[in-house]
C-alpha cells in the first residue's frame, strides 16, 4: 500500500466536516467585514518566489519541470499570487482592495508540532491604504474569527511589532542598514533556537558580538516606554513607535485591547514586511504561530517593476496590509482547549424499502424531498430491517420512511420519527403533497 506523502494530510468526511466548520468561521469573519473572495492556481512560475533575501520559504519551494520545460512551484503562500493578481489587472483594480481566500500552500518544512507540509492559509489582505486602519481592519477580523470558534483573549494573544521601529532602532545602534533583513530573521528565530544561536546567526549576519549581545538585549525589551527611552537616547526616527502607538489605540478602540501585546522579537520570517509585524499565539505559549502577518508596502512595487511602465506603476495600490493563518495550529489549540465541535452527520430523511419492488415505489419521494431541500438518501439494495434500521442511525436520521409489500398494496408509507419513536401510517399521495 502507498501511504499518503509525508506531511500531507488526508481529509476523511469526519475531518471533512470539521474542517469545513473552520471554513464556514473564516468565511463569516470576512464577509462580515466586507472582504471578497478571490482564487487562484496552486501551481506558479518558480520566478514569482525568487527573492535573494535567504528567507527559509525559498528553500522549503516544492518545484518541478512541466513537460515543456517551464519551471513552476507549488505555491508556499498565497501573497506573492496577489500581488501578480493585482499587477496583471492593475487598470480594473485602482484604489483600495480587500480581498480572501483559503488556498493551499505547499512547503518542504521541518516537522514539528503545528508544521505540516502541506496547509490551509486564510488570507486577508487590504491594499492601497496607508493609515493603520488597514491593520485595524485584518486583526479585528481575525480576532473576530477567534471568537466565532468560542475563543477569547484568556486563550489567544497578538504580539506587535513594527519593523521601521526596529530598524531605526537597529541603525542607532550600529547596524549596517545591509545587516538589518539579516538582522531580523536571525531574530525571527528566538524561541525556537537557544539564544547562543541567535548570537551566532547574527555575527553571520555581519555583526560583532558585542553588537550581536546588544541586539538581543533590545529585542528582549517588553515595554513600548522603554523603547521610547531607547529611540530618545540613539535620536533615532520615530514614526515606527508613533505608527504602532496609533494601531494600539485603534485596537483599543474597537474593544481588543486585552488582545494585544507589544513584543519586540515579532519580526517575521518573510523579507517583504515593511512596517507592522504581528502574530498570534496561544495564550499558554505552548504552540507554534498560529496566524501572522504585516505591512509590505513595497512587494508590490518591487513585482510590477519587472513587466510595468512607469505610468502603469504608479497606479497600482502600492500600500499593503495582510495575514495568514493557518487550519494546523487552530486544530491543535481547539483540540487542546476541546472546543472542537462534535459534527455528526445528519439527515432528514432515510427511506427503507424492505424489497426491491418498494425502491422504485419510494423513488419519486426522494426526488421530491431533494428539490425542496430535505437531506435524503435510500438504503439500498434493500437488507433485513435490523441493517437499515441500524444504517439510518449510522447517518443520524431525523426520520425514516418505511415501505414493505403492504404499504405497498395499500399506496401508504410508514413515516417514523427516530427521536420521538412515533410511526405514523399516510397515503402516499398525502405525504408527496405535504412536502414543500
Ligand atoms: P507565514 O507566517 O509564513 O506568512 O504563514 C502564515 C501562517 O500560515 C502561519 O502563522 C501558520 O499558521 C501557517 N503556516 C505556515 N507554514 C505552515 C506549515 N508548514 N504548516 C502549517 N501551517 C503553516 C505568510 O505566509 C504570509 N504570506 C502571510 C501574509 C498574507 N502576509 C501578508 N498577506
Amino acid at each position: 500500500m502507498i501511504p499518503v506523502t509525508k506531511g500531507m494530510r488526508d481529509f476523511y468526511p469526519a475531518d471533512y466536516r470539521v474542517q469545513e466548520w473552520l471554513f464556514s468561521i473564516f468565511r463569516k469573519a470576512s464577509s462580515l467585514s466586507g472582504f471578497e473572495y478571490y482564487d487562484c492556481p496552486v501551481v506558479e512560475a518558480e520566478e514569482l518566489y525568487v527573492r535573494k533575501a535567504g528567507e527559509e520559504i525559498t528553500d522549503q519551494l516544492y518545484t518541478f519541470e512541466d513537460k515543456s520545460n517551464r519551471k513552476l512551484a507549488l505555491r508556499p503562500e498565497m501573497t506573492p499570487s496577489l500581488a501578480r493578481m493585482v499587477i496583471q489587472k492593475y487598470k480594473e483594480y485602482p484604489g483600495k482592495i480587500k480581498w480572501t481566500s483559503i488556498p493551499q500552500c505547499f512547503r518542504y518544512e521541518r516537522m514539528t508540532r503545528g508544521r505540516k507540509r502541506e496547509h490551509y492559509q486564510w488570507n486577508l489582505d487590504y491594499l492601497g491604504e496607508k493609515s493603520m486602519m488597514a491593520e485595524l481592519e485584518i486583526i479585528a477580523t481575525a480576532i473576530h474569527a477567534f471568537e466565532l470558534m468560542g475563543l477569547s483573549s484568556e486563550n489567544v494573544k497578538l504580539r506587535i511589532s513594527n519593523r521601521k521601529l526596529l530598524s531605526d532602532l537597529l541603525l542607532g545602534l550600529g547596524v549596517a542598514e545591509d545587516q538589518v533583513l539579516g538582522v531580523f530573521l536571525s531574530i525571527d528565530k528566538l524561541g525556537k533556537i537557544k539564544d547562543d544561536q541567535i548570537i551566532e546567526l547574527l555575527v553571520k549576519a555581519g555583526l560583532d558580538t558585542d553588537l550581536a549581545s546588544k541586539v538581543l538585549d533590545v529585542v528582549y525589551l517588553k515595554d513600548l516606554e522603554k523603547v521610547k527611552e531607547s529611540i530618545d537616547a540613539c535620536g533615532a526616527s520615530i514614526e515606527g513607535y508613533t505608527e504602532i502607538q496609533e494601531l494600539f489605540s485603534l485596537l483599543t478602540n474597537y474593544g481588543y485591547s486585552d488582545y494585544i501585546e507589544f513584543d519586540f522579537s515579532i519580526v517575521r520570517g518573510l523579507a517583504y514586511y515593511t512596517g507592522t509585524v504581528f502574530e498570534f499565539f496561544d495564550a499558554r505559549r505552548s504552540l507554534r504561530a498560529i496566524a501572522g502577518g504585516g505591512r509590505y508596502d513595497n512587494l508590490i512595487q518591487n513585482l510590477a517593476d519587472v513587466d510595468l511602465s512607469e505610468k502603469a506603476k504608479g497606479s497600482i495600490s502600492k500600500e499593503a496590509v495582510g495575514f495568514g493563518f493557518g487550519d494546523v495550529v487552530i486544530f491543535e489549540l481547539l483540540k487542546d482547549l476541546k472546543l472542537l465541535p462534535e459534527l455528526n452527520l445528519e439527515m432528514d430523511y432515510y427511506l427503507i424499502p424492505f424489497s426491491e419492488d418498494e425502491v422504485a415505489y419510494l423513488l419519486p419521494i426522494v426526488a421530491k424531498l431533494r428539490k425542496q431541500g430535505f437531506t435524503a438518501e435510500m438504503h439500498y439494495p434493500p437488507q433485513k430491517p435490523k441493517k437499515m434500521f441500524e444504517m439510518a442511525s449510522k447517518r443520524g436520521a431525523k426520520n425514516g420512511i418505511i415501505a414493505g409489500s403492504m404499504e405497498l398494496e395499500k399506496k401508504h408509507l410508514k413515516v417514523k420519527n427516530f427521536k420521538t419513536r412515533e410511526e405514523t401510517e399516510v397515503r402516499f399521495s398525502d405525504f408527496m403533497e405535504s412536502i414543500s
